[in-house]
């Protein structure tokens, strides 16, 4: 099988290199060779020797190179690489790609489009990094209704709240040796921001509901407003700040939504440290499953580029030219769930509130919860000061609608004993 590499950066460069490097093992794999014969790169890679392989400036020298079965895409972003993607299954040819923003805001169109001229356009290597996550729910879990999964799909984003926490590194610190290490994306707020794990998670929501991708519906939030204080009062009440994706089967949609939680430190995922990722699914006949390992970087990522290409080198070995459908159901079989709006998700709540050390201020402030039907699970004053005479009130709430949580926090940030805006966290309870 002949494939035309088109990007030679982090990811590219790992993929040259192991194809190379497990050669005659890929071959027995795949009953054939996969053969590099055209890399499309503005800058060399110094880890990769050509050695005499055709190299071109120009992308979309690849699309026209008759000789490529398939195109393997890893320039990133959605402008070149969306052309690129279109004009090469146009052309009948296959495509990986690990361009998540690509597959989670063109997806829909791409496959629609790949159906239609029979060729398979991969992605695996767009979500978790090296984690067969896609595989594993597209396949191995193929036969249960998944209800929720949940997951750290933000190397970069993760690697810096560990750091922060273990090592009290500064932000831009640890971002900028994420960014040295090759992990973080092109425009480093995407990580930051959760704009990359949305759209990962938006993805993962369609494999594991089998619904259209719907990027434009998920909730995000990202890491860049959580203190060095919250961190702390969270470890107090022993729980860990991650950034997780969380997407939900509901009777009447789906939650889908990114933002920083509040995880048992009982709970496994809240130990997944540094730049690893971790996703756990819970499907109705096989209970949680979880899935660990390096969410970023060259090699961990070059080796789901490589299975997908081996799972195409396998289809044509049988005489097929698709593999399973794209998004695990079959395309004209797709759930119509859509995903609800934030108002309506259900979660517990960290809060921390910061008011005048006053006789009644925290009777007032539990009267504004419980008149919005918020049962506080626990509560702590700290005794040290922030500033002007103001005190931190730090508590957990039980399970409550967003919305209710919406009219409380302006209700509380309305007293004039309160100061600020109230700092919300959302927690999650067991069944997350
Ligand atoms: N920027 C991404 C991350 C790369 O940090 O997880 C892998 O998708």
């Amino acid at each position: 099988m002949k494939v035309g590499l088109c990007g030679l950066g982090t990811v590219g460069g790992g993929t040259f290199n192991l194809l190379v490097k497990n050669k005659q093992e890929i071959a027995a794999r795949c009953g054939m060779p996969i053969d590099i014969i055209q890399v499309a790169s503005r800058n060399m890679n110094p880890t990769c020797d050509l050695n005499g392989i055709a190299h071109t400036e120009n992308v979309f020298d690849v699309v026209r190179n008759p000789e490529v079965d398939v195109v393997i895409e890893l320039i990133g972003g959605t402008t070149v690489a969306k052309d690129l993607v279109m004009q090469a299954v146009e052309a009948g040819k296959h495509v990986v790609t690990a361009n998540k923003a690509l597959i989670a805001e063109y997806g829909n169109e791409i496959f629609d489009l790949a159906r239609e001229k029979g060729v398979t356009v991969a992605f695996e290597a767009g979500i978790a990094g090296g984690i067969p996550v896609i595989k594993a729910l597209r396949e191995g879990l193929a036969a249960n209704e998944i209800k929720w999964l949940a997951g750290i799909i933000n190397g970069t984003g993760n690697f810096i709240l560990t750091e922060m926490r273990d090592k009290g590194r500064t932000f831009e610190d640890v971002l900028k040796e994420a960014q040295e290490l090759g992990y973080a994306e092109a425009d480093p707020t995407f990580d930051v921001e959760g704009i990359d794990a949305a759209h990962k998670l938006t993805i993962l929501a369609s494999v594991a509901f089998g619904i259209p991708l719907q990027f434009e519906r998920a909730y995000t939030e990202g890491i860049s407003d959580i203190a060095p204080s919250d961190v702390r009062y969270a470890e107090e009440f022993g729980y860990r700040i991650k950034h997780l994706g969380i997407a939900k089967r509901l009777e009447h949609g789906v939650e889908l939504r990114v933002h920083p939680t509040l995880i048992s430190e009982q709970h496994l995922i809240a130990k997944v440290d540094g730049v690893m990722n971790a996703v756990v699914i819970d499907g109705d006949a096989v209970g949680q499953t979880l899935y660990y390992g390096a969410g970023a970087g060259s090699m961990a990522t070059a080796s789901a580029v490589v299975a997908d290409l081996i799972d195409i080198a396998r289809a044509r070995k049988q005489g097929s030219t698709v593999g399973v459908p794209s998004l695990g159901h079959n395309a004209d079989q797709l759930n119509d769930l859509s995903v609800v709006s934030v108002e309506e998700i259900t979660s517990a709540y960290y809060l921390r509130i910061l008011v005048q050390d006053h006789p009644g201020v925290l009777a007032k402030v539990a009267t504004i919860l419980s008149e919005h039907g918020i049962n506080i699970e626990s509560i702590t004053q700290k005794e040290t000061e922030e500033h002007d005479g103001l005190i931190p009130l730090v508590m957990l709430t039980h399970v409550v609608q967003e919305k209710n949580m919406n009219h409380a926090t302006q209700a509380i940030e309305a007293l004039e004993e309160v100061a600020g805006q109230v700092k919300r966290i959302r927690v999650a309870v067991s069944e997350d």
